[in-house]
């Protein structure tokens, strides 16, 4: 009895002592469930960790689809939202609109986040004024990730300039045996390849008309036939079991010399990265061809939404970690997109990721930074999710073009506000 009593005051003081500790913790919900976003995200763990905060780990798998805002909204209507929600672009303003966000504007002016955050991602990370989350990235999607063993068989020790050179550049991998394009099947990764294809097809004038200003004539146009042509050209070089397979899969056939190439946004780097592989020497990363000079971007951010008490106090401290110059340079190097701020130095980046910066900078000077749709940074969640359908429907079937654009046309028009 006495014994008892002893170890259950024992047990009572070490619950006293850990308490305070596990009071200190942020639970976070995002997708970040590959090998690269899961290295990435352990950098802000870690440094999270280093200031006494724990980590309650919130995954849901699915990559950049709509998984996680479906779990997001169920959390949310039973009244237990999570301290932070990796988001992107409108998804962002929409529950802001909610009223279900928190406000960081003491912490943003304190920090002076007005001076430092690009434009392009305060239009995001600001609701009616006020800062309601911390821009972790930039990334962008109109990029081709290449196995150079693979491309110098085939004789390109460079990248292909044109859309021309780049249908020869797969036809030959094919002809060798190669899978030309990996490839997975998820509506959300059709959607990605047809950014960079609108964008090199119809120019940066045409991507803004047609997916910003989601203008019908431009979505109804030739250009946006031959576009679906372009898609429709792809679809011959994907292999037989492309279906459903998660992205970082078909990244990791490009990294074991089974394809040559996948289009895909530059978080396929933190694959490359993460499993040893170094850009000039095992991968090349360039622009999909004809889109040099432009950027399809998109940003991820932490949302911060309305908790109470010491969480408030947690939260806070990560909103501030997340936006350290020092943070973003060490997390950006592991994840493959590159800094949220303009003040960060470009030292510990490799080839592909100075590449991305200096890109970034280019084209936000000339005007040719354009949000991703795939990735809800042109347009709200309904009309994104309308184009996924019609994206993807024509990538899975036998569709004309002319019937796609018309779908695309009347669906867009649907579910605009
Ligand atoms: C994107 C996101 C990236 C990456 C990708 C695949 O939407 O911005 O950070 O996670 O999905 O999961």
């Amino acid at each position: 009895m006495k014994y008892n009593l002893l170890k259950s005051t024992m047990l009572a003081s070490a619950i006293a002592v850990t308490l305070p500790a596990q009071a200190a913790e942020v639970e976070v919900l995002h997708w970040w469930t590959s090998g690269g976003e899961a290295a990435a995200l352990n950098v802000l763990k870690q440094d999270l960790e280093g200031q006494g905060i724990g980590w309650k780990d919130m995954p849901v798998a699915g990559g950049g689809g709509t998984e996680a805002m479906t779990v997001l909204r169920s959390r949310v209507q039973a009244g237990n939202a999570p301290t932070a929600v990796q988001m992107l672009g409108f998804d962002i303003q929409d529950w802001a609109a909610e009223g279900a966000t928190a406000n960081l504007n003491p912490l943003a002016k304190k920090e002076g986040w007005d001076k430092v955050v690009p434009a392009a991602l305060q239009r995001f990370s600001k609701h009616g004024g006020n800062w309601v989350a911390s821009p972790v990235n930039v990334h962008s999607t109109n990029w081709v990730w290449a196995n150079k063993k693979i491309l110098g068989e085939l004789g390109y020790d460079q990248p292909p300039a044109s859309w021309g050179d780049f249908i020869a550049l797969l036809d030959k991998a094919k002809s060798k045996g190669y899978t030309a394009l990996a490839h997975g099947g998820q509506a959300w990764q059709d959607a990605t390849i047809f950014d960079g294809v609108v964008l090199s097809t119809g120019g940066p004038y045409f991507y803004k008309k047609a997916m910003v200003e989601l203008d019908s004539e431009a979505l109804g146009s030739d250009t946006m036939k031959t576009a679906f042509d372009r898609m429709r050209q792809l679809r011959g070089y994907v292999d037989a079991n492309f279906s459903g397979r998660d992205w970082n899969l078909a990244s990791a056939m490009v990294i074991e010399n089974k394809a040559a190439v996948q289009i895909m946004g530059d978080w396929a780097k933190g694959e490359f990265i993460n499993a040893g592989k170094k850009p000039g020497e095992d991968f090349m990363c360039f622009r999909v061809p004809g889109t040099q000079g432009m950027v399809t971007f998109n940003s991820d951010q932490f949302v911060m939404f309305k908790v109470g008490g010491s969480s408030a106090k947690s939260q806070m401290a990560m909103a501030k970690a997340v936006m350290s110059p020092k943070f973003q340079s060490a997390f950006n190097v592991v994840k493959g997109s590159v800094p949220a701020r303009t003040d960060v130095p470009n030292t510990d980046f490799d080839a592909c990721g100075k590449k991305g910066m200096k890109d970034l900078a280019e084209a936000s000077a000339s005007g040719m930074l354009m949000g991703s749709m795939a990735h809800g940074h042109a347009a709200p969640a309904a009309v994104k999710n309308a184009l996924y359908d019609v994206v993807t429907n024509h990538f899975n079937s036998n569709m004309s073009s002319t019937d796609a654009v018309s779908q695309l046309v009347s669906a867009i028009e649907g579910a605009k506000d």
